[in-house]
């Protein structure tokens, strides 16, 4: 009989897959599923935001810098002013820094997969936090936190058909969109359409995106008023166009809230003041309060503790005297 001997090749390969084996199970006990914690044994997050283009985001930033210090993590900050390719580098700088977490609300919802991948071979876990990336391969990140942007729109369109149920004739919607590709513009939009289709007199006319802005929000409205003698509606994607709105219309002698019916998102304090004051008719909100739930997730992620693929954040509505009686206790 024959025995088998190895040659000296088959053994150098074998012993480097045993040694490499060997690393990785030793780096999945030690902390899960990430490079290790920094010197002083805080968890460090690094976190990428998408930029300072709303009253929501402020009251955002806000949020998750106030948890970390509360929750005693390192935060490793970036502002990435609304451009996709400064989130990219941003994360590409927290993986060569080693953080233990990295977190980020993308700015839109396609292209990251590379980069994601990245992350995933430097074993650093990765949250999504506000907006979804449409990435087929849900293993590159570990879990998505935020608000249900479709149920948002929806909601709108549905107070929407409830108010116009009588109206015998066609009613002028105008929309401002956020930033084109994000996932709020994408799913409000959508949500919006699916529910006013329950009345064939609600019509989007005109459709623009304001990219979340006062400024867009003013510039892209006086527009449709330029080109549109009857608008009736106005639905904006969030507060923040919505206000901007408001000057276009005024400046063109309407009153908002009464010559045209203004429905917005998010629910920040000048969006509830203005719905107070009979200018908005309706928001739906969306709360940035996330810095809470985002400390503990990344707390457990680090800790290789199974977490949820989808936490949802709790949201309302609110109509014109539901904002009096809120606005003394709004936080943001
Ligand atoms: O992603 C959340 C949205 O982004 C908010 O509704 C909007 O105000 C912000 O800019």
């Amino acid at each position: 009989m024959r025995t088998y001997l190895p040659s000296r090749k088959v053994i150098a390969v074998l012993a480097a897959a045993l040694l490499a084996t060997g690393t990785a199970a030793c780096g999945n006990s030690d902390t899960g599923d990430n490079a290790g914690k920094g010197d002083d044994g805080k968890i460090t997050l690094g976190f990428s935001q998408v930029g300072a283009e709303s009253g929501w985001r402020t009251a955002n930033t806000t949020s998750i810098k106030e948890a970390a210090a509360e929750a005693g993590i390192d935060l490793k900050f970036d502002d990435a002013q609304q451009k996709q390719e400064n989130q990219i580098k941003a994360i590409r700088n927290f993986i060569q820094q080693k953080v233990d977490v990295i977190a980020f609300s993308p700015v839109v919802e396609s292209g990251w997969d590379t980069v994601l991948k990245e992350a995933k071979d430097a074993k650093i876990p990765v949250i999504l936090t506000d907006r979804a990336v449409d990435s087929a391969d849900k293993s590159l990140y570990k879990t998505f936190l935020g608000s249900d942007f479709v149920k948002e729109g929806r909601l709108a369109g549905e107070w929407l058909v409830e108010q116009k149920k009588a109206a015998s004739g066609p009613v002028n919607i105008v929309e401002l969109q956020g930033t084109t590709g994000s996932a709020p513009a994408n799913d409000r939009k959508k949500g919006f359409a699916e529910a006013i289709a329950a009345n064939p007199n609600l019509k989007i006319i005109a459709s623009q995106s304001g990219d979340f802005t006062r400024a867009g929000g003013k510039q892209v409205m006086e527009q449709f008023l330029k080109a549109n003698p009857k608008i009736d509606v106005l639905f904006a994607h969030n507060d923040d166009m919505g206000l901007g709105a408001l000057e276009a219309i005024t400046a063109a002698g309407k009153v908002p809230g009464k010559d045209i019916t203004i429905i917005t998102v998010d629910a920040v304090k000048d969006g509830m003041q203005a719905l107070a004051d009979g200018k908005f008719n309706f928001i739906a909100e969306c709360s940035p309060l996330l810095g809470p739930q985002l400390m503990d997730l990344a707390k457990k992620v680090h800790n290789g503790e199974e977490v949820p693929a989808r936490i949802e954040t709790e949201e309302t509505t609110f109509t014109q005297e539901q904002a009096k009686e809120a606005l003394p206790n709004r936080k943001y």
